[in-house]
């Protein structure tokens, strides 16, 4: 039986680096967030809808991410439908938070937060996760697994490309590209309309980060978006208007193109 993850939304991920204060520098000021050293000495970037829990690591490496579900009772009866998971204990979640890891070796945790403080700033949530990865196939069997439901796949001739999959009615809390590497893709935050997109694209204008892709319009999500690079190459995307989909629609499927990935031009191709 397939475990009853929805509702879940992404809290907060992990972001390592080889330097971790300037990373979490480097996001507090990418935010306008507040930057804070915790007691395991990892680092705290924390702003309104979105944390990062910033660690000691290889450079651009997300070792994990974390689902927040919808109550005890909810997060009871997960872990009693999962097979091997391991008690995890993450800055930002109350006790009885558990991981389990996928085929790429990457932990997903879920848990409920923490008593959190009410932050200040512009709001953009962190909204999903995506990894590149070599499994693709095993990596949408273990993620179909648990729960979540396929929103859109991309195919190239009947090999899966790419594959979008949602925990809540947003089109996606994570997706999973085919590539020669398997490695973290991207996190985003998910802002409340177009003209946020405006204004945060003059924020990295004010702050000399160049954007990298975009603005454009994805097929999958039908969402506005652009990214940017932080200092280790991991990409961050700001983005609006994400598809909403319900939970009994069925997946569509596109063809492995930059259309697809860019319905206003060239998209960046991971395989
Ligand atoms: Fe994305």
């Amino acid at each position: 039986m397939i475990p009853d993850l929805w509702p879940a939304r992404l809290h907060h991920l992990r972001r390592d680096s080889p330097k971790p204060e300037p990373l979490a520098r480097f996001y507090g000021e990418l935010l306008g967030d507040r930057v804070e050293r915790l007691p395991d000495g990892n680092w705290l970037v924390a702003g309104r809808g979105r944390r990062l829990v910033v660690g000691n690591g290889a450079a651009a490496s997300v070792p994990y991410f974390a689902l927040q579900l919808q109550d005890a009772a909810h997060l009871a009866a997960f872990r009693r439908a999962v097979k091997k998971s391991e008690d995890f204990s993450s800055p930002l979640f109350a006790e009885g938070a558990f991981a389990l890891t996928d085929p790429d070796g990457r932990r997903i945790v879920f848990g409920l937060p923490r008593n959190e403080n009410a932050e200040n700033g512009p709001v953009a949530r962190l909204q999903h996760f995506v990894c590149a990865t070599q499994r693709l196939p095993e990596m949408l069997e273990f993620y179909r697994g648990l729960g979540m439901v396929e929103s859109d796949h991309v195919l190239e001739g009947k090999a899966l490309s790419a594959v979008f999959l949602r925990s809540d009615p947003e089109h996606h809390s994570f997706a999973a590209f085919r590539a020669p590497e398997s490695r973290p893709d991207h996190h985003c935050y998910e802002t409340t309309g177009w003209l946020d997109i405006r204004d945060w694209a003059d924020r990295m204008g004010r702050l000399r980060i160049p954007l990298w892709w975009g603005p454009g319009r994805h097929g999958p999500g039908n969402n506005l978006f652009f990214m940017i690079e932080d200092p280790d190459g991991h990409k961050v995307e700001f983005s609006a208007e994400l598809e909403l989909m319900p939970r009994d629609m069925a997946h569509r499927t596109w063809p492995h193109e930059q259309r697809t990935l860019n319905l206003w031009g060239s998209a960046w191709m991971r395989s």
